[in-house]
């Protein structure tokens, strides 16, 4: 064997448990943002639905979610967001790899799965770029009705349509997949 052979397999040898760890990394750190990123919009969410009512409340989700949404990924240094295949911020639409994904959570829900399963990791190539993105469900709870619901009350639909002209995040019902948190790996492409 030759010495380029035995560097070759030395450095595949090293390199590949080094891989195992990343991706294990990348999903532990997913995990992290995405708890971060829930469990502060929803508290900042009841507070303000507690303490102010929705009309307010539709304010604070339009400046505090992209907001947050920025904080986590700076913290964790990836790319985090929140998608949906019917969407309020037009700034939040699905591409096509988050559209595949949210429309295979509606049918593993149909056959069964609960909304806290409905997670999917995957590393796409992207130009020949890799990347590793997950994405986890997010379901439709009470409180979401008011302003994501089939009847939203008047006062509230004014609201959104001045904010939200092309607003299409309404029509769901308790229990159903909302929509989903988004992560990625920062590639030098983006
Ligand atoms: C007071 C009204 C209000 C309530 C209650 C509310 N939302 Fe929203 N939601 C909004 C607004 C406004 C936006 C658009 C935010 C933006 O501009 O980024 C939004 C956006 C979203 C988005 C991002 C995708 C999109 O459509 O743009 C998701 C996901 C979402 N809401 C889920 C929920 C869930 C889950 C609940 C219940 C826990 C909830 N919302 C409760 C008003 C509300």
């Amino acid at each position: 064997m030759n010495i380029r052979r035995v560097l070759f397999i030395t450095i595949l040898l090293f390199s590949a448990p080094l891989h195992a760890d990343d991706a294990k990394y990348f999903e532990k750190q997913a995990n992290q943002a995405i708890k971060e990123f829930a469990e502060t919009l929803k508290s900042a969410l009841m507070l303000s639905m507690q303490t102010d009512g929705s009309i307010k409340t539709i304010a604070v989700c339009k400046d505090i979610a992209p907001k947050v949404a920025q904080q986590v990924s700076e913290k964790y240094n990836l790319d985090v967001s929140r998608t949906s295949l019917k969407v309020r911020n037009p700034e939040n639409r699905a591409d096509d790899w988050e559209k595949k994904v949210l429309r295979d959570f509606n049918t593993r829900m149909e056959k069964g799965e609960t909304i806290k399963q409905l997670r999917f990791s995957e590393q796409v190539d992207i130009d020949g770029q890799k990347q590793r993105r997950v994405m986890k469900a997010i379901g439709t709870d009470l409180v979401c009705i008011t302003c994501h619901g089939e009847k939203i009350p008047e006062q509230i639909q004014a609201e959104l349509n001045k904010l939200y002209p092309d607003d299409e995040a309404t029509g769901f019902s308790i229990g159903s997949v909302r929509g989903a948190f988004s992560v990625k790996e920062i590639t030098k492409a983006d």
